[in-house]
């Protein structure tokens, strides 16, 4: 399962103005965007996530400074870095992921496949390791 976690670089168009990174649902990322939240203002030493989904597919943007992504499928773990605005990285559902390692001006954007549902979250590694390996 680990091995459908992978990086995707999205097309910019670069001029003299600046940049513009652009991502479109179901055509960069291979879902409809149903909900974006981004997370800011993470100390270095603090770690989010620590959950996986029965049903959300993820795609994670730094879209200003950097973090590290643990993820994990019950067997296989990965870091990823994130370091630049144009880079995201797609997880699956039912990844376990950690995030951590936020740089002080870190910009984690997050393109969620569904809306919020605090049922569809294991938060509990036990329990997340009893359903994959099932
Ligand atoms: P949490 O899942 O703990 O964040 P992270 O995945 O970064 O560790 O979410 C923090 C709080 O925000 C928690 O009370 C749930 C709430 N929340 C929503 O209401 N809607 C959302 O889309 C998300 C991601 C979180």
């Amino acid at each position: 399962m680990i091995e459908k976690c992978r990086l995707i670089e999205f097309p910019q168009n670069g001029d003299e103005r600046g940049r513009l990174v652009i991502v479109e649902g179901n055509q960069d990322i291979p879902f409809d965007i149903k909900r974006v939240f981004y997370i800011y203002g993470s100390d270095r030493d603090v770690i989010r996530g620590r959950h996986a989904n029965y049903h959300s597919e993820f795609v994670l943007i730094n879209v200003a400074g950097t973090s590290r992504v643990k993820v994990d499928d019950g067997t296989n773990q990965m870091v990823y870095h994130l370091d630049r605005p144009h880079i995201g990285i797609y997880l699956p559902r039912m990844i376990w992921k950690d995030m951590y390692d936020f740089s002080e001006d870190s910009v984690l954007l997050v393109l969620a496949s569904e809306h919020y549902d605090p049922e569809e979250y294991i938060r509990d590694y036990d329990k997340y390791l009893e359903i994959v390996r099932r």
